[in-house]
């Protein structure tokens, strides 16, 4: 009896798995198991349209040339060069080898603006070579290839350029340094307004020039800093607009930034003398946790032997 039942109960499992009577496979037939098959492909199916297109209507708003969202981007930074370790630039008028990767920053950098990085007319513009309003090359889009970047020659920088004198004044005690503002895609700096200028600055005022003043940090250190001259486009102490705005490393892989070279040619000698240089505009601003937006600190300590 146990036996019996037992067997029966085998069979129906077997049944279970395959029923020839009634054609059924795990207790469906064929068009039942097709129809289920064919539901989860199209359910599946439509989840995966509705995903694939929800990242394509994303992607067709982003534009690989110029970032959606820019309300994070800080103002841009002034820098210097040459970049040094802790903004201290030291060194013995004496002993070449103390300035020497001074030097060697410098040149490395300006190497790119040498005329012979700048033949080619199809990527480099003679702008105007005095200050003038922003240039306005179109669409943030390769529609029209790539666009034109402004020449900047390395000779503006006069007695900074490294052409005359090749130790960029170092070996005279009398250091350049160059500034640029750090790239920011699409950024138009805004001059400041003439009032609003340190009254040493009004005189050599443009409407189309980005200003930079270095004076001493520390009030002791005013007599300290000397004389300091300002080398850029036309004589004026700061960055043109019309290098403005930049379209991004895509469309202007060549582009230059305007520099201005600042050198102090009477700085005392033989002790610390903080310097901080500041760059001027509407639309720049000034951080106490960044401090190097608009602004930068340099201390010299340049030894007479
Ligand atoms: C530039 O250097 C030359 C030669 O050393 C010097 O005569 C001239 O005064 C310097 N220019 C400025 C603005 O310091
Ligand atoms: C800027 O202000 C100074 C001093 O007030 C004045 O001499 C100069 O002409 C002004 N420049 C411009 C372009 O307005
Ligand atoms: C350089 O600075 C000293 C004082 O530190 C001053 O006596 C001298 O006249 C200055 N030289 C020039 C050319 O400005």
């Amino acid at each position: 009896m146990a036996r019996g039942k037992a067997k029966e109960g085998d069979g129906n499992w077997k049944k279970f798995i395959w029923n020839s009577e009634k054609k059924e496979f795990l207790g469906r037939t064929g068009g039942s198991w097709f129809k289920i098959l064919l539901f989860y492909l199209i359910f599946y199916g439509c989840l995966a349209g509705i995903f694939i297109g929800t990242i394509q209507v994303m992607l067709l708003t982003v534009s690989e040339f110029e970032p959606k969202y820019q309300d994070r981007v800080a103002p841009p930074g002034l820098t210097v060069i040459p970049r040094v370790l802790k903004t201290e630039i030291s060194f013995s008028i004496s002993d070449p080898k103390t300035y020497e990767e001074y030097v060697a920053g410098l040149n490395e950098f300006l190497n790119a603006y040498n005329n012979d990085q700048q033949t080619n007319n199809m990527i480099f513009d003679d702008c105007s070579e005095k200050p003038e309003d922003y240039i306005d090359r179109g669409a943030f889009n390769n529609g029209q290839g790539q666009k034109k970047v402004c020449r900047f020659k390395r000779e503006w920088l006069e007695n900074c350029s490294g052409i005359l004198d090749t130790s960029y004044g170092y070996k005279d005690g009398k250091p350049c340094v160059v500034a640029k503002l750090n790239r920011v895609l699409g950024f138009k700096p805004k001059p400041p307004l003439n009032d609003s200028l340190p009254p040493e600055m009004m005189g050599k005022y443009n409407p189309y020039v980005i200003p930079i003043h270095c004076f001493a940090k520390k009030e002791e250190d005013v007599d300290k800093v000397g004389t300091v001259e300002y080398y850029g486009m036309a004589g004026y102490a700061g960055f043109p607009l019309q290098y403005y705005p930049y379209y991004g490393k895509l469309l202007q892989p060549q582009y230059l930034q305007p520099l201005l070279a600042v050198q102090f040619t009477n700085l005392t000698l033989d002790m610390e003398v903080r310097v901080e240089c500041k760059v001027y505009g509407e639309n720049i601003h000034y951080s106490d946790k960044d401090r190097f937006q608009g602004r930068f600190e340099v201390k010299f300590d340049i030894k007479s032997s």
